[in-house]
């Protein structure tokens, strides 16, 4: 399976070291953040990225990672040039996906301790739709947070609820086939001026076909000071 890593953005909630890099070039240990999610797909078998990013920042990814070369893996780049929003992004990545073909979905910024090959074999086997990963946390107002019926399929996600009815956020990790393209073209911008990929998992939750996991292992969304300090630790038990 392809993938493509979302590594645009402003970082707003990481300034100021974001007025000067990206935030998926801020250090994690003893690499940059985005390195860690590559080597985790890497582990499940991808090795064909696409990185998608914007103008400022895509010299610096080039000249961290090259072709990938080094790390076997075959990577490419395209540029964002406004933040438009995550389903934006998205659809620069139509050339780079072939008809009908299934592709993963990781936003640059979430790292995750366990090995995703189950869930990468599961949604193989899937026959349509699109999957998602869920993951127990403490505070699931910063997140996207299901809403189940009950039968326990997602009827709905409610982005940074003031209210969450489940305490499992959404992770930044999103299996889909190219049918995503067309969804894509009926969002609309939201209040924020941007094209929401929740906007775009809601299309797949009202046709009963966005199926999900709930992991275990520790997920890191490393987006803000707190959760960066997190990531950093993790890693740096993890590396040295
Ligand atoms: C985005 C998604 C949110 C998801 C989160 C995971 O939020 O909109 O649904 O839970 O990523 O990292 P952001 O971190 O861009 O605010």
């Amino acid at each position: 399976m392809k993938a493509v890593i979302l590594a645009g953005g402003t970082g707003s909630r990481l300034m100021p070291l974001t007025s000067y890099i990206n935030k998926h070039m801020l250090p994690v240990g003893k690499h940059p953040m985005i390195h860690h999610g590559i080597q985790s797909l890497q582990k499940a078998g991808i090795q064909d990225i696409l990185i998608i990013t914007n103008r400022q920042s895509a010299g610096m990814f080039i000249q961290y990672f090259g072709s990938g070369h080094q790390m076997k893996m075959s990577l490419a780049y395209r540029i964002q040039e406004e933040a438009a929003g995550i389903a934006d992004a998205l659809q620069l990545a139509r050339p780079f996906i072939n008809d009908g073909e299934k592709f993963l979905v990781l936003l640059g910024d979430n790292l995750f301790d366990e090995d995703l090959t189950p869930y990468v074999e599961d949604f193989q086997k899937q026959a349509e739709g699109a999957m998602v990963l869920l993951k127990q946390v403490d505070d699931p107002r910063r997140y996207g947070v299901p809403v189940f019926s009950p039968s326990g399929t997602i009827l709905h996600i409610e982005e940074k609820p003031a209210e969450p009815e489940s305490d499992l956020s959404v992770t930044g990790l999103y299996m889909y086939s190219t049918d995503v393209f067309q969804h894509i073209e009926n969002i609309s911008p939201s209040s924020r001026g941007e094209l929401e990929i929740t906007d775009l998992n809601n299309l797949y939750a009202a046709a009963g076909l966005l199926t999900y996991r709930e992991i275990s292992g520790w997920w890191i969304d490393a987006g803000t000071f707190e959760s960066l300090r997190e990531a950093s630790a993790r890693y740096w038990d993890k590396e040295y």
